[in-house]
């Protein structure tokens, strides 16, 4: 069922919410905000050909990539936050899952080198047994600055089993959506007698690979980019279709909520904090979202959609809280970057919906909105 244009809001039964099959790859990581694959897999089937082009400039863990190549589209996603630039690029360079396991065992026969964590950050000794702890260390510093498409596949899938409570899960019991408060978790743990697990990490890595590898790779191959959303360097007119969800206003959590999974990569959640838009002013947000869409429309082909998935927020005020229409806020902003406003189509986040994480929920959304936009 292909939406009609119609009314400038629509609110209709999604077509998307009765799916609930998502590719084993799309597994690889879970992270708050992202979205579901049956609302990428709409509108890529609906609104592009095979072959074609399609695009997310805020990619998060790759999911509309990830969807277009299933679908013998090419994926292309860009996000600025290092760990999930990792993910996107782990879900669109094609790799051979033989030459993977061999590369596991490569990794595997360096290993043993640390005697010691003495001087790891005691935040995150707080998550993982001394034996788990040395085997991350090791592979923290095997994989630093290493971009074979095999390494950053083994990245991505550590940054999966970073955290959570699965069996392949390299710390104690927590979330495996985002990493938690090291304080809040130290007392937790203590209070509950939480374990910290003995993980032979190679093996838990094998492991949730084979599950996310179960159904196989794309046969097509995308590109994974790692730019500011307001200056992304590709080519003019190069994309056939654009689906997106970029960060919500007054909600900028994404660096804290993956503190664990930077410290891996070999980053400082503070310092990527400073490359995202970190406001709680409309005017900023405002300007920073017609510039990314400004970009949008740039490398967009002439009559191509672009959907924009967007939530109400709630803003603090000395009156109270104030409920923000984001997507109605931003239809000035999208005519003055070039683009034809077509309609908002409305999306009830169903209570309960797991990517969703407290901060979001207690910051009130509850409803999302897609902007239907053309060039
Ligand atoms: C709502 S999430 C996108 C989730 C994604 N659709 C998914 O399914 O995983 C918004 C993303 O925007 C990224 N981001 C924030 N500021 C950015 C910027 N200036 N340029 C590019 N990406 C940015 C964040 O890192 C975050 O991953």
């Amino acid at each position: 069922m292909k939406m009609q244009k119609q009314d400038a809001v629509c609110i209709i039964p999604l077509p998307w919410k009765g799916d609930r099959y998502r590719h084993k790859l799309h597994s690889i990581c879970s992270r708050i905000c992202s979205f579901p694959p049956s609302l990428a897999k709409y509108f890529i089937l609906n609104y592009s050909n095979e072959g074609d082009i399609v695009f997310d400039p805020f990619s998060g863990k790759g999911t509309l990539p990830l969807e277009a190549l299933l679908n013998n589209r090419i994926g292309w996603g860009n996000d600025v936050s290092p760990e999930a630039y990792i993910l996107t690029k782990a879900k669109v360079d094609k790799i051979i899952p033989k030459i993977f396991f061999q590369y596991l065992k490569k990794l595997k026969s360096q290993m043993g080198f640390i005697k010691s964590t003495e001087d790891v950050d005691p935040k995150v000794k707080v998550f993982y047994h001394d034996s788990t702890l040395k085997q991350i260390i090791e592979l923290k510093e095997l994989l630093k600055n290493k971009k074979s498409k095999y390494a950053i596949f083994t990245k991505a899938i550590i940054l999966g089993i970073l955290h959570g409570s699965s069996s392949y899960s390299l710390s104690l019991r927590c979330s495996h959506s985002y990493s938690m408060s090291p304080g809040y978790v130290k007392k937790y743990a203590e209070k509950n007698g939480l374990e910290k697990p003995i993980r032979d990490v190679i093996d838990c890595i094998k492991n949730k690979s084979l599950n996310c590898l179960k159904e196989g790779v794309p046969s097509f191959c995308g590109k994974a980019f790692n730019y500011d959303s307001r200056n992304i360097k590709i080519d003019s007119d190069s994309v056939d279709l654009i689906v997106t969800s970029p960060p919500y206003f007054a909600i900028q959590t994404y660096a804290y909520d993956n503190w664990l999974r930077h410290w891996f990569l070999g980053y400082d959640y503070k310092d990527v904090n400073r490359l995202l838009v970190n406001t709680n002013s409309e005017e900023k947000y405002g300007q920073f979202m017609l510039d990314s869409m400004k970009e949008m429309y740039r490398v967009l082909k002439e009559g191509s959609k672009c959907f924009i998935v967007i939530g109400d927020v709630k803003k603090k005020t000395s009156k109270g809280d104030v409920v923000i229409n984001t997507a109605e806020f931003l239809i000035k902003y999208v005519k003055e970057a070039g683009f034809t406003f077509e309609r908002i189509i409305i999306d009830k986040i169903p209570q309960g919906r797991k990517v969703f994480n407290s901060a979001l929920c207690s910051a009130g959304i509850s409803t999302e909105r897609i902007l239907v936009l053309e060039k």
